[in-house]
């Protein structure tokens, strides 16, 4: 009878857990950026040759779908400080929804993601080199 209860009780922290995961994404993914967030000017983004092609490639995929930069696009999820929040590694994660950030994205937005793991390496390096030069302006 212990027993029991003890699964029972396992189960429903498991369940708090998981609700709670998905309220604190769903908090962190709201529309508006956070106060004090500045939006960043994209003439002040550098454009050496991998960045420029990183912009490039950010137009020929489209990003702008889901994304905004500088004002531009859809401001449901804007990118102008991704450089300050994110290293490569986690910023090619978040191109590609990769393994490590699978658990906070929808499967649409998975599956939307997904064709971007098949963009030739150097385009996908100088895609992150754009996103890594967005930063939060002095
Ligand atoms: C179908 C919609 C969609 C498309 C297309 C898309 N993304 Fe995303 N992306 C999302 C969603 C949803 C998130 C979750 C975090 C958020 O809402 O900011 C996200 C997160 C990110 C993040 C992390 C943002 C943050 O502030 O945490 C980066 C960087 C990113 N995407 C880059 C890209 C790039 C580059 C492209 C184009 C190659 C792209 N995404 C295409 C929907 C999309």
């Amino acid at each position: 009878m212990r027993e029991h209860w003890a699964r029972g009780l396992a189960g429903l922290t498991g369940v708090a857990i998981v609700l709670l995961s998905i309220a604190f994404a769903i908090v962190q993914n709201s529309g508006a950026p956070a106060p004090g967030r500045t939006r960043v000017a994209l003439e002040a983004v550098p454009d050496e040759p991998p960045i420029a092609r990183g912009r490039a490639v950010y137009r020929e995929q489209s990003c702008s779908r889901c994304h905004s930069i500088a004002g531009e696009g859809n401001p449901r999820s804007p990118l102008d400080t991704v450089g300050d929040e994110y290293t490569r590694d986690e910023l090619r994660q978040w191109i590609i929804a990769g393994d490590d950030i699978r658990l906070v994205l929808s499967q649409r937005v998975i599956d939307a993601k997904q064709p971007y793991a098949r963009i030739p390496p150097g385009d996908l390096e100088a895609l992150i080199s754009f996103l890594a030069a967005l930063r939060e302006l002095e």
